[in-house]
């Protein structure tokens, strides 16, 4: 049973600045360790995944927290998601959703999304920086058509403090099952995931696809597919739903 939260958050709030991830890492660097969070109230070059940039303007939720590397790291960016879905059903009562492998999901259009880094001392991981960014009260970009923010969800506008207040405590819930009972991280995941039991295509990082039925995650967060009759592991890649 867990007792206390499992950081003591230090918040760093910030105005606009260029990227949270990058401001988290010149905090490290200058000794600031685990439970620094950065928040800015804009960003002018977000990163996403996969080299893609993140449309940060006032009125979202950006945030990185430096973690300690404990446990099964593979499960860091969905932990990150099921906090964020889980913050997004008690604030506005809403049904979130995650497409693997973090991606939160309303009404199947994307409202945020999670960014794992790990920061390396040789073979050794030694710090996990996990960015958060979340459409609030901000308008999902226009470009992006399968995207929405949660203020237009609601029609209404969102308390970003207390957002960020209620992730940082369903953060500090599931960071020790990270080490101690990471089952419940993966059967929370589960539970929201829009991924299982559909067929998808998933590009790997070597750029291949494969497409196929999601069947399960393995406990160090990869995506299992069932294709041609071979059950294939994909531990990182772009996922569409079929
Ligand atoms: C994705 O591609 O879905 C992940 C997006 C993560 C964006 C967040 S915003 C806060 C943090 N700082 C960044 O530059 N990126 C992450």
């Amino acid at each position: 049973m867990l007792e206390g939260p499992a950081l003591p958050w230090k918040v760093i709030k910030l105005g606009l600045i260029g990227s949270t991830q990058e401001k988290a890492r010149e905090y490290l660097a200058s000794g600031h360790g685990a439970g620094t969070v950065i928040v800015a109230a804009g960003q002018t070059y977000g990163s996403g995944r996969r080299g893609r940039s993140w449309h940060s303007p006032k009125g979202g939720l950006y945030m990185t927290a430096s973690l300690r590397p404990v446990g099964e790291v593979g499960l860091v960016p969905l932990m990150g998601g099921v906090a964020v879905a889980e913050t997004i059903r008690a604030m506005a009562n809403i049904d979130a959703a995650l497409k693997w492998p973090n991606d939160i999901l309303i009404g199947g259009k994307k409202v945020g999304g999670v960014l794992a880094e790990s920061g390396w001392a040789g073979s050794k991981i030694k710090h996990v920086l996990l960015g958060v960014g979340v459409n609030l009260n901000n308008p999902a970009p226009y470009w992006l058509p399968e995207a929405t923010s949660l203020s237009e969800e609601l029609g209404r506008l969102v308390d970003v403090e207390s957002f960020l207040d209620i992730l940082l405590e369903t953060l500090d819930r599931y960071i020790p099952f990270l080490e101690s009972r990471p089952e419940l991280i993966l059967s929370s995941w589960k539970e929201m995931s829009q991924t299982l039991g559909r067929m998808v295509e998933v590009t790997d990082v070597d750029g291949e696809a494969i497409s196929g039925l999601a069947v399960d995650v393995a406990p160090d967060g990869s995506l299992l597919v069932e294709s041609g009759g071979m059950i294939r592991q994909v531990v990182s890649g772009v996922l569409e739903l079929r």
